[in-house]
């Protein structure tokens, strides 16, 4: 059974077809030269057959043998295409992030009333999902954290998240942790010397500070933060992955931290906090080995600044903290983190 329409009409039949409830979805739509035929569920009855007679006049119902459809339908979205009015399918969360078996979505306002059928939608189309969160507000506060709402699932914030090999307990309504820097957490793990001596001044559960005690015989790692959860999540973290003799978690504000523990031990620091590095430029000058070293340095830039103003703040700072700025050996845009803002990294070797 199918309803039969000339190519010129497709996509208005398809729509109403569906709007109708009649599409089985489980046969592939079949195109000829001069028409689309698309596989019914069941015989439409008069009333339907009326309605779509209205919308496109030469259509009609008739009999035709459909192929399986070689692709399942796996894609929330297309799960959604009956439960959602189709002017806010597109408002439809495109990226999920994952965090261990918990899918964090962002749902837009016009769609909370769904919030709950999208979540539900989520666990079905992600087998290895448990949970499902929606944001509920921006990363805000000292821990960088945000607020979610659980709108499927088990009624859990925390996870186990694996990356490059490693593993992190994580609980994402206590600490910061976001699945979208594992390229830079590996970047920056690449390129440590054996030998060094790191400081990661905002280490959270640790992904930069264990990726790099992970790939590398002879390191040290001290890993700061100043979020107690942080530091709990980190020490398991640095148990679960094996780590114990290579990174050493320090509870504290860094730069009190740095003053009363790391004055001048560090080859290479890592500054994760793009919002306010800039005010801890001298804490890494401090932190840093007399000889000098390697700072990555990260920052936020919007649409009323550039790249190049995130590396004239950063020369002054180093500047202005007795040190000098011997290169930028790098620098990129990390990921975008709002319209028209994004995180930025450099590389850059002071002395
Ligand atoms: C953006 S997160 C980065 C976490 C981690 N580096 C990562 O890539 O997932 C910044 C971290 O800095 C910590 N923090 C903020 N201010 C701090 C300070 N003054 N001293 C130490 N840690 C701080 C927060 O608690 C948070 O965990």
């Amino acid at each position: 059974m199918c309803i039969k329409v000339p190519k010129v009409h497709g996509e208005k039949a398809i729509i109403s077809a569906k709007k109708l409830k009649i599409v089985n979805r489980e046969l592939e739509i079949q195109r000829d030269k001069d028409f689309i035929y698309i596989p019914l569920v069941r015989q439409p009855d008069i009333k339907e057959i009326e309605i779509l007679k209205e919308q496109i006049p030469d259509c009609e119902v008739s009999a035709y043998t459909f192929p399986e459809r070689k692709k399942k339908i796996t894609t929330f979205v297309e799960l959604l295409e009956d439960k959602l009015p189709p002017h806010l399918l597109a408002g439809l969360p495109r990226a999920i992030d994952f965090v261990g078996d918990i899918a964090i979505a962002e749902i837009p306002p016009e769609l909370d009333v769904y919030k709950n059928v999208i979540g539900e939608t989520i666990l079905k189309t992600h087998k290895n999902v448990q949970t499902v969160l929606a944001k509920a507000g921006a990363i805000s506060g000292t821990y960088r954290i945000r607020k979610f709402n659980i709108i499927a699932g088990e009624h859990k914030t925390e996870t186990v998240h694996k990356e490059y090999d490693c593993k992190y307990y994580v609980d994402i309504a206590k600490v910061y942790f976001s699945p979208r820097l594992s390229y830079e957490h590996n970047r920056v793990a690449s390129l440590v010397q054996e030998g060094e001596t790191v400081v990661d001044l905002f280490a959270g559960v640790g992904p930069f500070a264990i990726l790099i005690a992970k790939t590398h015989e002879n390191v040290k790692v001290y890993a700061v933060d100043m979020n107690p959860h942080a530091i709990e999540f980190l020490k398991k973290n640095v148990r679960l992955n094996r780590v114990m003799e290579k990174v050493h978690p320090i509870l504290g504000n860094a730069r009190k931290v740095v003053k009363e523990r790391l004055s001048g031990v560090a080859d290479r620091v890592i500054m994760n906090l793009p919002e306010k590095a800039i005010d801890f430029v001298d804490v890494a000058c401090e932190a840093m080995k007399p000889t000098g070293g390697i700072v990555h340095f990260y920052s936020f830039v919007d649409a009323s600044s550039t790249l190049e103003d995130a590396k004239l703040r950063f020369v002054d700072a180093v500047e202005k903290s007795g040190r000098s700025v011997n290169k930028i050996l790098f620098s990129r845009f990390v990921r975008a983190t709002a319209p028209y803002e994004w995180q930025a990294v450099l590389d850059t070797k002071i002395y």
